[in-house]
């Protein structure tokens, strides 16, 4: 059995290399840097498995220099960054990573929901620049999260953790799917409703739905002039699902009160955008899952799936089994 060529796109600490390690050869780019493109594809030359994370494109241009290639594992949950199909066609196996950090981006996103309404954002940089003036009762004024109305766009594992926080806040919470969530109606009291009526009714839209070619640009000016003019917009998922130069408009013009954002596009955010003029605009650098300990976990996980598969074994998290053998692991 030839041995395999296993290729790391960033610095992991030694406890995820370890686990890679004995699987063959490993070539793991030791920077905290994207590696440039040119240097993927020469690495992609002789990789059988290869680990990387959102920031790398893994199309057909990729496949196409890694002649190889049997397994990709993203070190994240969502793959927009992958091309399934491609992968897919060349019987190539792609993995990401649920569950492990769904509880972690739950509190993010609730953290962008509180910083938005009670204005955290622009109450920092006021104490900052020396702008902190008298106590006034009617200054700085947010909105209520407690007993407000919540519409979640995409109610899966993190979108259910989420409706538990807001269950403490005595929320009410509306969602939509295009699949009934069993658990968050019977268990949570969510209520399923089409987008046009979560837009209407929310005081806080939070989206958490992958990006596809379905949801590029969900959000665009006719939704945000849906939402009332007291409402806030949450993403926490993938910049394109917004039409950023919709939301600036919108949030210039008071369509709506407040976005808080963990996600744009393009990432990194240009200073130039126009979206960091905007007081009522929250944005934070696409830190969802950013724990020690949950990132640790997502990354064990992307290469465990990879020992698993080169071991024979079905990976714990596939997300196009339909290429695996049926004993589960690699047809190499
Ligand atoms: C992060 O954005 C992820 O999809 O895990």
């Amino acid at each position: 059995m030839p041995t395999s060529h296993l290729v790391v796109t960033r610095n992991l600490p030694e406890e995820i290399l370890g686990i890679l390690r004995p699987l063959g050869t490993l070539d793991a780019w030791e920077s905290d840097d994207t590696i440039p493109r040119q240097m993927l594809l020469q690495k992609a030359h002789l990789a059988t498995a290869l680990l990387c994370l959102v920031t790398e494109r893994i199309d057909e241009e990729l496949l196409v220099h890694a002649p190889q290639l049997r397994i990709v594992a993203n070190v994240a949950v969502g793959y927009d960054n992958v091309d399934v199909a491609a992968l897919t066609r060349r019987g190539v196996l792609l993995t990401n990573t649920p569950g492990v950090l769904t509880e972690t981006t739950a509190d993010l996103a609730f953290a962008l929901i509180l910083a938005g309404a009670r204005r955290l954002g622009e109450g920092e940089r006021m104490v900052r620049e020396g702008k902190w003036g008298p106590w006034k009762p009617f200054g700085f004024l947010g909105r209520d999260v407690h007993h407000a109305t919540l519409g979640i766009i995409g109610l899966g594992r993190i979108g259910l953790a989420v409706a538990k926080r807001a269950q403490g806040f005595d929320m009410r919470v509306l969602y939509c799917n295009r699949g009934r969530q069993a658990e968050a109606e019977d268990k949570l009291g969510c209520q399923r409703v089409d987008l046009d009526t979560l837009l209407r009714e929310s005081d806080f839209v939070l989206i958490l739905t992958p990006l596809n070619a379905e949801t590029r640009g969900l959000i665009s000016t006719p939704q945000l002039r849906l939402m009332k003019p007291s409402a806030y917009l949450i993403n926490a998922a993938r910049g394109p699902i917004v039409d950023q130069a919709a939301l600036y408009l919108a949030l210039r013009d008071g369509v709506i009160a407040g976005a808080s954002l963990d996600v744009t596009d393009p990432e990194p955010l240009p200073l130039t955008d126009p979206l960091l003029t905007l007081d009522n605009c929250f944005i934070v650098p696409h830190v969802g899952s950013a724990t020690i300990a949950t990132r640790i976990r997502m990354a064990t996980l992307a290469a465990e799936n990879i020992a698993a598969f080169l071991s024979g074994h079905r990976p714990p998290t596939p997300v196009n089994p339909e290429v695996l053998m049926p004993g589960g692991g690699a047809n190499c």
